[in-house]
């Protein structure tokens, strides 16, 4: 840019300065107010923050937020530029400005980790044995096939290191991604790439270093092949070559290129065999297709292996030259699916990776799960334990940091699943979508209902099935599908815009209140977080507290404490000063009760005490007046124990019942944390032994037992206990 703009000022006089700001992220591409269907606007978060990062930067800078800082910063140098407020966010962000690329020596290596490669014994020895047969004069076609990220290049990058490499020649082409119009353009990286070429090299250059590498493998012939050669390579011809193919157009010089490739690898394979590999075919042009398709016939008769290497399910490319060499029958033909590793193979991946000692079982189980079995998955989510801190290297040796149990997903796992998202047509596409917003499981009869608009659900079902995105499984009587990865489910989720999700999740739940009216009761907390989501707070306090109660009731009370603190939270926040003070309460007790049953007995006796406080139970301050208080309570109580006709025997409303059952609760917790403040807080409330017939009181009875113990502890528990004539029962 710095360049550029010298340039323009030298010759023209004026300044010019270009500001970049850089995200990364999903985005949705398509035409606003439709954003499902395909167009070229990208929209969304991710726009959103790089277009905040555009403006913030200082004309001739370059800014990047801090997930794009993550991916590159080992690459390209920074300066923090410090934590900036971006509209949107709560947090402010921290922002970076580009200032080079790094020096590549040596760069990263803290991050670098490393595995041998596991559990593919049998497919290298697949691959290795063709190669041995080319060897040996039998030419084949291997295709190597399976899900991004499983290990497809790896193992063709364990030929390179294996023996037989020597005896070969391998010439390696790769389509790309945006390639699918670029005609020949794996071809001509395998062709560059054989003869040396590069990117900045100029056309004299290119067609020098062409030209030699021609002549190194057909000699006499180089004359009549190069020219084609350079044609299809895009390399602009002059002079004698220019003339030799003068007047060779359209489908004749697509013939006579064909016929001119044929000839150069037939040539070549005479002086050495050869490994053909096109690297990731799925993205291949259809001339690349074409071409290939009619190469292979070579390894019926010449020493040449052809390897495909293509992720499955890309109609155009990688199942077209499936189908093409099943129709040929040719024998030469051989398949290899590699599938997700095992969970043993799994965990040997991740000890080779990082070999620590201390890496405990939780923390590989849970790289295992999110993985599923794909190696890249793996690595990239040990990657994100070293680059957020959870994993450290000192001294050469990985070790585990606290920060382990809040770890986030790389933003590259979402990209990989992604692009298998975008492939699937467009109804699929919406169909996996809304089942991303029901959740990583979903209920077949909520997906029809929800997706009322898609069609033939079944059979995109079925394919989806088919192509291991999803698997199919019975639960609580009705058949339900999961998404394979957890990791899809989040990619397809976060592809959809807010406002679509919002109203995605409005209409599950109320998908699910129609469908399992009848036992509702299982869905409190599914309809709960809907409800969140889709910014309804009446139905999401209502659901967060029937969903509280309902766990209370089965024990789980990390859950109710969570429905009851999300409930509490949303009702303050919606109400502030304006709200019920008995709703608040009733709240606040579930919560007291949650944190008594997980044993949080300190957090517990706080809630309970809120609670009390709003029944006028206030706590007794240690101050002159306060134990004055208490001494009159102390006497008050021994007067109603040994002067019987002193108990008023009152039966107590429910109001006094709860006030003690609470009473009761706050100090068993009492007892555990602080019992000095349990002496006072029983004496504070032992009023109620002479005030009521305790046998009426809820959990009067205990509470009868805890004050004997008050006595108990100032030593005078005989005197107590031989007056029980209180407890009626
Ligand atoms: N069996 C294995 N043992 C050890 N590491 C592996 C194994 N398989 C793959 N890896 C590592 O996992 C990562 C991803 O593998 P690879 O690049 O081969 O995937 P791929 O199938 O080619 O994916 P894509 O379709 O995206 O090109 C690489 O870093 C690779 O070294
Ligand atoms: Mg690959």
């Amino acid at each position: 840019m710095k360049i550029y703009s010298e340039e323009l000022k030298k010759k023209y006089g004026f300044e010019f300065k270009m500001r970049i700001g850089l995200n990364s992220g999903p985005v949705i591409v398509g035409s606003i107010g439709d954003d499902l269907r395909m167009d070229y606007t990208a929209i969304g978060d991710t726009t959103n923050l790089a277009a905040r990062m555009e403006s913030m930067a200082e004309p001739g800078t370059v800014l990047v937020s801090p997930i794009t800082y993550k991916r590159v910063s080992q690459q390209f140098k920074f300066n923090p530029r410090g934590k900036v407020e971006v509209k949107g966010k709560k947090e402010p962000l921290d922002v970076y400005e580009l200032v080079g690329q790094v020096d590549k020596s040596g760069a990263g290596l803290d991050r670098q980790i490393y595995s041998e490669m596991v559990g593919r014994d049998k497919e290298l020895d697949k691959l290795e044995l063709q190669v041995m047969k080319a060897i040996n004069g039998e030419g084949s076609v291997i295709n190597i096939i399976g899900e991004a990220g499983i290990g497809k290049s790896r193992l063709v990058s364990e030929l390179r290191n294996s023996p037989l490499k020597k005896r070969v020649t391998l010439l390696e082409g790769r389509a790309i991604s945006i390639g699918r119009n670029l005609s020949f353009h794996p071809i001509i990286n395998l062709l560059k790439h054989w003869a040396r070429i590069k990117d900045d090299d100029n056309t004299a250059t290119a067609f020098g270093k062409l030209e030699t590498a021609v002549r190194r493998a057909c000699q006499e012939d180089t004359d009549e092949i190069l020219p084609f050669v350079a044609t299809l390579m895009g390399i602009k011809l002059s002079g004698r070559y220019a003339q030799s193919i003068e007047g060779i157009e359209g489908e004749a010089l697509e013939k006579q290129i064909l016929k001119h490739m044929k000839d150069l690898l037939i040539k070549a394979t005479d002086l050495t065999p050869l490994v053909f590999v096109t690297e990731d075919l799925h993205w291949a042009d259809t001339s690349s297709i074409e071409l290939l398709e009619s190469l292979f016939r070579l390894s019926e008769t010449r020493r040449i292996v052809f390897v495909n290497v293509f992720r499955p399910h890309h109609k155009e490319t990688g199942d077209r030259i499936i189908e093409t060499l099943k129709e040929r029958r040719t024998e030469y033909y051989v398949e290899i699916s590699l599938q997700p590793l095992d969970e043993e193979n799994s965990e040997t991946l991740i000890n080779n990776m990082l070999n620590i000692k201390g890496l405990y079982h939780g923390v590989k189980d849970k790289i295992i799960q999110r993985a599923g079995g794909n190696p890249f998955f793996i690595e990239e989510v040990v990657r994100s334990f070293i680059d957020e801190g959870a994993v450290v290297k000192k001294n050469g040796i990985f070790e585990v940091t606290d920060k382990i149990d809040t770890m986030t997903i790389p933003h590259t796992i979402n990209d990989v699943l992604m692009a298998r998202i975008d492939r699937l047509d467009e109804n699929t596409r919406d169909l996996v979508k809304v089942a991303s917003v029901i959740g990583r499981n979903f209920f077949y009869r909520i997906i029809t209902e929800v997706a009322k608009t898609v069609d033939d659900i079944d059979s995109r079902l079925s394919y989806l099935k088919e192509i291991q995105l999803i698997r199919e499984r019975s639960r609580m009587e009705e058949l339900e599908y999961l998404f394979k990865h957890a990791l899809a489910q989040e990619a397809a989720y976060e592809s959809i815009l807010f406002q679509k999700r919002k109203q995605l999740h409005l209409t599950v739940a109320d998908s699910i209140e129609k469908v399992f009216n009848e036992k509702l009761h299982e869905f409190y907390g599914v309809l709960a977080f809907h409800y969140t989501q889709g910014e309804d707070e009446e139905k999401t306090e209502k659901y967060l507290i029937k969903a509280g109660e309902e766990a209370l009731k089965s024990s789980a009370s990390s859950e109710a404490l969570h429905y009851f603190h999300e409930a509490l939270n949303l009702y303050l926040k919606k109400y502030g000063d304006t709200a019920d003070p008995e709703k608040v309460a009733m709240l606040e007790k579930n919560i007291a009760f949650a944190y008594f049953n997980r044993g949080q007995f300190i957090e517990a006796a706080e809630y309970f005490s809120k609670v009390l406080a709003f029944y006028g139970e206030i706590e007794i301050k240690l101050s002159v007046s306060g134990i004055f208080k208490l001494f009159l309570r102390f006497l008050y109580l021994l007067a109603g124990l040994y002067l019987p006709f002193l108990r008023w025997k009152k039966t107590p409303s429910s109001q006094d019942s709860e006030i003690s059952y609470l009473a009761f609760q706050q100090g068993q917790c009492l007892a555990v944390i602080d019992i000095n403040r349990f002496v006072i807080e029983l004496m504070n409330h032992s009023k109620r032994l002479i005030l009521f017939d305790i046998s009426q009181l809820k959990k009067g009875v205990d509470y009868f037992c805890s004050v004997s113990s008050l006595f108990s502890y100032g030593g005078i528990s005989p005197m107590a206990t031989q007056n029980p004539p209180l407890v009626a029962t």
